[in-house]
């Protein structure tokens, strides 16, 4: 028994070493050109997957399926969110195609997520990932927009995406279009 704990001990300390030995070499590939390996996939998609599914458990989602918030939810959408996951029709922009891993297309998200999982995403953003934590920058009620927006994304056609666009900037204007919270390269604020 006692061989056994040293040869255990004697183990895990060379597994150290060489652990450490790796991180020190400069041998793993920090360029978000070179993808993970699947070990490394695995490892770090099963850890999101669960944490997400746990951190999500206890929020309650409102109704979301109430046009008016949908609409607002577009703006959210397309101020912050389409550069990096497209939409209907329309692909993403160079930053999102550029981080690693890369932005997923949105549109199955509500297959694979529900509705709290998807707040949670969105609210806390995903460590060591381009994901922002959209904590700082929208108050609840526009997270939850941005949710009923995704949910809504998969049934538009991207003429209908397009559509969309002009009616919610005319019908349902909020303060996420407003001027002020406008960026350089944002679309058109609405008149
Ligand atoms: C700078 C680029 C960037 C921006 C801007 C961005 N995201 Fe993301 N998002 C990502 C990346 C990268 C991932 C994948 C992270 C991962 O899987 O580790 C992601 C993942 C997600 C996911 C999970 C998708 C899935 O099915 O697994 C959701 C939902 C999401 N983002 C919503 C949003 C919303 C809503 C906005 C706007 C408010 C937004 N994102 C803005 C980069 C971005």
């Amino acid at each position: 028994m006692k061989r056994f704990l040293l040869g255990a001990i004697a183990v895990l300390l060379v597994q150290g070493i060489v652990g450490l030995a790796y991180v020190y070499s400069g041998f793993f590939a920090i360029s978000a050109r070179e993808p993970h390996t699947h070990l490394l996939w695995w490892v770090t998609d099963t850890t999101k997957k669960n944490s997400i599914r746990r951190g999500a458990s206890e929020i309650e989602a409102p109704p979301l399926d109430d046009p008016e918030l949908i609409a607002r939810g577009f703006g959210v959408y397309r101020n912050h969110c389409l550069q990096c996951h497209g939409g209907p029709g329309v692909g993403p922009e160079p930053i999102g195609r550029g981080v690693y891993p890369p932005a997923p297309s949105l549109l199955p998200s509500p297959e694979h997520w529900d509705s709290a999982e998807l707040f949670w995403i969105v609210k806390n953003g995903i460590k060591m990932s381009a994901m922002p934590a959209w904590h700082f920058s929208e108050d609840e009620d526009d997270i939850w927009a941005a949710v009923a927006f995704i949910e809504h994304m998969p049934e538009l056609t991207p003429e209908q995406f397009q559509a969309f666009g002009r009616r919610a900037t005319v019908e349902a204007p909020d303060r996420s279009l407003s001027p002020e919270r406008a960026r350089i390269g944002d679309p058109e604020p609405p008149p």
